[in-house]
């Protein structure tokens, strides 16, 4: 079988190493700049191939767009092509999957099969997963909330979510930091009637659609949990000595995120991050022009990374 790899860089390293000893590559393709020779084979250009017996090109460059162009353009068939880098683009380009896992093996192909998709699964979750792309409907914000829990290590003090609704979040903040006390802050029976009056009744009916047996029953270790039913800020009347790791900052209103920003952000102990969902979520420009008011308050911007997950979250790190 004559094997060609697009590619002399990391992408053509890695292959050869895991899947592909490289006697049998007949040569490796690239354009300039290009060594003569790369593993013991032979470096053609691109120009190279029309007229070669070819059974598999393996393209192992992240520059698919424009190497499948330049293949149109050579003539090789999408049927004599298979992408390595096939999940950096939301299209599958491979149609030879099959002849892929004969070559290279059914593991590494489904390797590569499994990361079809825009978001790349990082390194460090392959080992230890605890929610996959597949788990919930915003990967981004999820996977943040996993990286940012893996690194409070020994900041002290508790979790907490103002706007919890049915626990969908608290969820995975308890099954992350299940040594922690979660303290979770809503009606859990829907949003101020007075603070919300403008919003639709779809909005209004689904979130009066919960309760706290409910968000309970969600959470992995509800032990952990303390649960503060009512309006906030009246409901953290008590627990002003609280001080926290992790807040997660989900109230939707403008007022409601005004109030939590005053009063979580002093107990916000230093290198704990607070999460400000919805600020760049253009169905919600009160969270926005809460965060601008607390930082006209203080006088100063606040250190902020913005996420690209579904709803603009903001994570705000002390
Ligand atoms: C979008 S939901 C929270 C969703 C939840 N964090 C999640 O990710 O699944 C917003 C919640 O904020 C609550 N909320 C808003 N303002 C509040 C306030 N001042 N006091 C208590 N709860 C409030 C509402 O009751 C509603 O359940």
């Amino acid at each position: 079988m004559e094997i060609y790899v697009y590619g002399t860089g990391c992408g053509a390293g890695e292959l050869i190493d895991a899947a592909l000893p490289a006697e049998r590559v007949t040569a490796f393709v690239d354009r300039e700049p290009r060594p003569a020779r790369f593993l013991g084979r032979p470096v053609i250009a691109p120009e190279e191939l029309p007229g070669r017996q070819l059974d598999l090109l393996i393209v192992a460059s992240r520059d698919a767009a424009r190497i499948a162009e330049e293949l149109d353009g050579l003539g090789i068939p999408p049927e004599k092509r298979f992408f390595l880098k096939n999940h950096l683009e939301p299209r599958d380009r491979n149609c030879r999957w099959e002849l892929a896992a004969e070559v290279l093996g059914e593991d590494y192909v489904n390797r590569i099969r499994g990361s079809e998709r825009l978001i790349r699964v990082p390194l460090w979750t392959e080992r230890e997963r605890v929610a996959g792309p597949e788990s919930d409907n915003d990967y981004v914000r999820l996977k943040t909330l996993e990286a940012v829990c893996r690194r409070l290590g020994e900041i002290p003090g508790a979790a907490a979510e103002l706007g919890v609704y049915r626990g969908a979040f608290a969820r995975w903040i308890n099954l992350l930091l299940p040594e922690r006390k979660l303290i979770l802050f809503d009606t859990f029976a829907g949003f101020d009637p007075a603070e919300s009056a403008g919003e639709g009744p779809g909005f209004l009916a689904a979130h009066r659609n919960t309760g706290a047996e409910r968000v309970l029953a969600a959470l992995p270790h509800p032990e952990r949990a303390l649960l503060r039913p009512g309006l906030f800020p009246e409901s953290a009347r008590g627990l002003e000595g609280e001080r926290f790791c992790l807040v997660s900052l989900d109230a939707d209103l403008e007022e409601s995120t005004l109030q939590g920003l005053r009063w979580f952000w002093p107990r916000l102990q230093p290198g704990g991050v607070l999460l400000l969902h919805d600020w760049d979520n253009p169905g919600l420009p009160g969270v926005k022009r809460a965060l601008a008011r607390f930082e006209k308050e203080l006088g100063r911007r606040l250190p902020a990374v913005p996420l690209c997950d579904v709803c603009g979250t903001l994570a705000l790190a002390k």
